[in-house]
């Protein structure tokens, strides 16, 4: 690992130098951030659990076909992915109101939304992610209008498919953020879905509790968010396999989060 270059390092993942050009490895870490990295801390296992996840979902996706960066998992907290030039725009997908959306416009959380709300973010770190309008997008030239088409169109069958994913292990997808990225080929480019889809970036309510088991457990300072993360792979069926994480997972961590 040490002699692989370095790309970037990130709050929740490494970049690496990948074994062919075009490609890049994510090393998925434990560190946890959150309100614009104000708050850190850590969340043991985490890596290994969302790159476990991300690999699960990425699959199934490209299974109906959204196409994905996602190559391969290399080891518990690795994972081959094709390099793409990252679309500046944080793609958020809503079908419940909570989080920054109940604060800004005043409606409570767990209301479920009228109809599927997508909303668009610039991606800057220095300026707190700011909501900006499609108009926004098209003005700075961060994306073209048939990319954005792209964009939405993906966006929205990611949505219909994850929201019955998780609705058959007992799981509300209140709302979750999307990362695209441009692969290029000659002077041409496509959009492909990129970064991860886990936990930390998603929100995840029990359906019969709505007990929360995605980083709000963090956010909030609820406790239990090891447990939380452990439970949703644990529904996905991914702690069970041999050569899966089980080895360094606590498989009763779903009993310990409802404090039996
Ligand atoms: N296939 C890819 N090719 C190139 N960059 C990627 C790819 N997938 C994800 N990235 C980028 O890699 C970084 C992953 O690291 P991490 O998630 O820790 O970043 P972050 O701290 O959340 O920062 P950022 O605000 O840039 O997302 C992100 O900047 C993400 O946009
Ligand atoms: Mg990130």
């Amino acid at each position: 690992m040490s002699r692989r270059r370095q790309i970037y390092e990130g709050k929740a993942k490494i970049l690496y130098e990948g074994p062919e050009p075009g490609t890049i490895i994510q090393y998925f870490k434990d560190d946890a951030t959150a309100f614009n990295a104000q708050k850190k801390g850590t969340i043991n296992g985490k890596g290994v659990i969302n790159n476990r996840i991300s690999e699960y979902v990425f699959t199934r996706l490209s299974h109906i076909g959204i196409p994905t960066h996602f190559i391969k998992r290399l080891n518990m907290r690795e994972q081959l992915v094709r390099q793409v030039e990252i679309v500046p725009i944080e793609v958020v997908v809503r079908n419940v109101a909570a989080g920054s959306i109940s604060k800004r416009l005043g409606i409570a959380e767990g209301e479920p939304l009228p109809h599927t709300l997508i909303e668009y973010y610039f991606k800057n770190d220095e300026l707190g992610d700011p909501l900006i309008a499609e108009e926004h997008i098209a003005c700075f030239g961060w994306a073209s209008n048939e990319e954005m088409q792209d964009i939405s169109a993906m966006a929205i069958r990611i949505n219909d498919f994850m929201c019955g994913m998780f609705a058959a292990i007992g799981i509300r997808l209140v709302d979750f953020k999307l990362e695209f990225g441009r692969l290029w080929d000659g002077d041409y480019s496509r959009i492909i879905l990129a970064d991860e889809i886990s936990p930390d970036g998603c929100r995840l309510w029990d359906m019969i509790t709505g007990e929360k088991l995605d980083k709000d457990r963090f956010r909030r300072d609820l406790g239990g968010e090891e447990e939380a993360y452990q439970e949703v792979a644990r529904r996905l069926g991914l702690l069970d396999t041999d050569n899966g994480p089980s080895e360094v997972l606590d498989l009763n961590a779903h009993r310990k989060l409802r404090g039996k």
